[in-house]
């Protein structure tokens, strides 16, 4: 390792979604980045130039040596896989290859190569169907698609790796992400979106005519489904304070929801959408979507007693405000091209 406890961070995925925002709080932060991403659903341009940029595969060891010995990596920020929950359910040989088996030739290249730090993207998804709202971390894990599954047997392969060998891990289990970098560096870039928030930015932007509520006879206050929206740059600020307290305390892992501890309707995302838009979008009613529970709210009160992260755009409007920007400056971009 260099810099005294500075390690290098290896980003996977840091030309995706999320994985770019934690690139740029990273580099924002001070810390030296290496991104591995094999541009499936990345964007090259995604990837914050302060960092050093390797395309290729997780899954390949030779490679990933390499690039843990010659960068002197020693941390990993593991975003890359897959994420389409319907995907997952057709083709669950995919998320079982993507999540877990990639992961698992991932960490052994990590002990291997003496990495001491692994923070890997899980979700509220490991949960399933939660008996209570909100859900804390030692609830029970019973995912009701395979990309859940996928997700929750990562967890236990890091479990047992870090029982082994020297190595801690954070795993942090995402509730719904959304939003864009407030600097305009980074936002949801990948075509045939399906998350609410970005589908209300297409239709606001043009790309699409409606918005579709999946379902109002849910048991919530007005029977659309409720979900806990986080900001991505939020999202993106708790994993340096996660890989900040895993170093400075070697024996101890993390397994934190992320989350503002707050739900909103789809009603009430439509809602902000059109007060910050001033401008109503078509919102058409359509039958429940297979597989979406009611409400998902993170009890969020571990991340605040164990991390000193505090949210800064918890806000549904400055998230709308925020993926309503990126999806302009997208729609702008592909005007010109
Ligand atoms: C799911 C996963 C999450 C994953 C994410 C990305 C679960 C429990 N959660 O989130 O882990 O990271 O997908 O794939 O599986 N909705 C509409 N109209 C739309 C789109 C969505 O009404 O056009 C509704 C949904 O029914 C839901 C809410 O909006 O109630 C949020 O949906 P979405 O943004 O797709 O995310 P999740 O399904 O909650």
């Amino acid at each position: 390792m260099s810099d005294g406890n500075r390690p290098t961070v290896m980003v996977t995925g840091g030309a995706g979604y999320i994985g770019s925002h934690a690139v740029l709080a990273l580099a924002d932060a001070g810390w030296r980045v290496v991104v591995v991403d094999n541009l499936v659903t990345g964007f090259r341009w995604a990837v914050d130039p302060r960092a050093s940029f390797v395309e290729g595969a997780i899954e390949d060891a030779a490679l990933i040596g390499r690039v843990i010995a010659e960068h002197d990596v020693g941390a990993i920020l593991h975003f890359a896989g897959s994420v389409v929950v319907p995907e997952s359910v057709v083709d669950p040989l995919k998320y079982y290859r993507n999540n877990t088996v990639a992961t698992r030739s991932l960490l052994e290249s990590a002990v291997i190569g003496g990495v001491r730090h692994f923070i890997f993207s899980s979700t509220a998804a490991t949960y399933g169907i939660p008996e209570t709202v909100p859900i804390r971390e030692d609830a029970p894990k019973a995912p009701i698609n395979p990309y859940g599954a996928s997700k929750l047997m990562t967890e236990w392969m890091l479990a047992d790796v870090a029982a082994a060998h020297p190595i801690n891990y954070g795993a942090l289990r995402y509730f719904n992400v959304a939003g864009a970098d407030p600097a305009g560096r980074s936002g949801q870039s990948t075509a045939g979106a399906t998350h609410l928030i970005k589908v209300a930015a297409e239709a606001v932007t043009g790309v699409r005519d409606h918005v579709a509520i999946f379902g109002n006879d849910y048991n919530t206050l007005d029977g659309t489904g409720v979900r806990d929206y986080i900001h991505v740059s939020d999202l993106a600020d708790a994993h340096v304070h996660a890989l900040e307290a895993l170093i400075a305390n070697p024996g101890d892992n993390l397994t934190l929801n992320c989350g503002y501890g707050r739900g909103y309707s789809v009603i009430e995302v439509l809602d902000a959408v059109d007060r910050v838009t001033n401008r109503p979008i078509e919102r058409r009613l359509l039958p429940r979507r297979a597989g979406d529970p009611d409400a998902l709210v993170a009890d969020n009160s571990a991340i605040l007693a164990r991390l000193p992260w505090r949210p800064k755009r918890a806000d549904l409007d400055l998230i709308v405000t925020d993926a309503l920007r990126w999806q302009q400056h997208l729609v702008e971009r592909d005007a010109q091209a």
